[in-house]
């Protein structure tokens, strides 16, 4: 293995989010609109997704060149036929110390068993409001809020060993004043609620800075009734800010990538379920991968997806986050322009 392998702004590869599947079964308007994904958009077809030994391989190779973490995200992952078995191909590649899964927890009741019987170390389940009118209108309709809520309580009896997390992203004027609501849902429980700032990803939701709502905003409330103090980071890079409350009843996060970007400590590289590599949430351009795997499927192959990964790894300069932040016009920005095309959120599953 080659743990060394850095990006130009020194930071290693650790972590790869693996996306299974672009279709999803929730319209959730800041990610994939009805009036863009309606039944005429044309999705991937089964044969343009990578395979379970595709995708293996590339996960092998990844481990091989410093990556210990795999997350498997979507659109909807669990939309993929037979993701367990992947899962437990997963888990035993060496050098994978933590497999994780990004889900919208509608097909979580079902599956939460063999998930975790195949090896699944963490489940993250996204969740914006407890307010079923509210729920219904952030995931565009489709499903209903107890079945998430069941899918969660499935997934919290099944006992995953690395615990549970809640992303809640929070829109001002849309969820917002569901914020203390999500909060008492989760203290006093194993289960980590984090909190999202909405993000600029993709170029269909229309995204403007004044639906953001500020991190410390979403911290001053909460603290107002439980006070916080802050955490240290479970590892270089974490996403999330950590807090727990004061009274022991346990921990919520922040997921601050408008107003305090973490792009410093980005260790993440995204495989699109077609096989292509990006560099950044951000990205408008990938690396086909699948044209390797597809031309050679021997060691020879392998060798080839390595030096063209370490390569890509090499060259790696992104931070968008962090350029965003910087006032268009200032003078320190160098660098390439924030890119005007960027990729969708369901492709790439954030
Ligand atoms: P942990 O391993 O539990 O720390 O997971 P995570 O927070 O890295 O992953 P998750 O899929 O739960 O993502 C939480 C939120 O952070 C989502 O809104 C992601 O889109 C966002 N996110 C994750 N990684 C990045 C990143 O590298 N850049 C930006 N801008 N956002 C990210
Ligand atoms: N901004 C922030 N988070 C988003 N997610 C999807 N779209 C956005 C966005 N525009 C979240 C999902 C899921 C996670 C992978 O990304 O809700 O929890
Ligand atoms: Fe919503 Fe996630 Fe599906 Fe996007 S991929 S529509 S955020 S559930
Ligand atoms: Fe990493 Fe790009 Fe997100 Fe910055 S914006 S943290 S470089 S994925």
């Amino acid at each position: 293995t080659d743990a060394s392998l850095v990006d130009r702004l020194g930071r290693p590869m650790r972590d790869l989010r693996i996306s299974v599947m672009d279709r999803c079964n929730f319209r959730c308007p800041y990610c994939m609109p009805e009036a863009t994904y309606h039944e005429g958009f044309r999705f991937l077809a089964p044969r343009e997704r990578l395979d379970f030994d595709e995708i293996e391989r590339v996960a092998r190779v990844a481990a091989g060149l410093g990556v210990t973490k795999l997350r498997l995200t979507g659109g909807e992952p669990l939309l993929r036929p037979g993701l367990p078995e992947l899962v437990a191909r997963l888990v035993r590649v060496p050098g994978i110390e933590d497999v994780a899964l990004t889900t919208n927890g509608v097909l979580l009741a079902r599956s939460a068993a063999v998930l975790r019987a195949a090896g699944l170390h963490r489940v993250t389940v996204s969740l914006d409001s407890l307010d079923a009118a509210v729920f219904a209108q952030m995931s565009g309709g489709r499903a209903k809020l107890s079945t998430v809520l069941d899918g969660i309580e499935a997934a919290r009896a099944a006992g995953f060993p690395g615990g549970m997390k809640i992303n809640s992203v929070i829109q001002r004027g849309v969820n917002d004043s569901g914020i203390l609501d999500l909060a008492a849902r989760f203290r006093g429980t194993d289960i980590v609620l984090r909190f999202i700032e909405y993000m600029d990803v993709g170029t269909r939701n229309g995204w403007e800075r004044a639906d953001v709502v500020p991190s410390r905003e979403i911290l001053a409330r909460i603290d107002a009734h439980w006070p916080l103090i802050p955490l240290s980071p479970n590892y270089r890079g974490e996403v999330a800010r950590r807090y727990r409350y004061v009274d022991g009843e346990g921990e919520v996060g922040f997921v601050s990538s408008v107003s305090a970007p973490f792009c410093g400590d980005c260790s993440r590289a995204r495989l699109s379920s077609d096989g292509k590599l990006y560099t950044c949430l951000f990205a408008a351009e990938g690396t086909d991968l699948r044209a390797i795997l597809r031309e050679d499927d021997t060691v020879q192959g392998d060798r080839k997806l390595r030096a063209t990964l370490s390569g890509i790894w090499h060259g790696r300069a992104d931070r968008y986050s962090e350029e965003r932040a910087i006032p268009r016009g200032c003078s320190a920005v160098k660098g390439k322009a924030p890119a005007a095309e960027k990729i969708e959120m369901h492709y790439i599953g954030g």
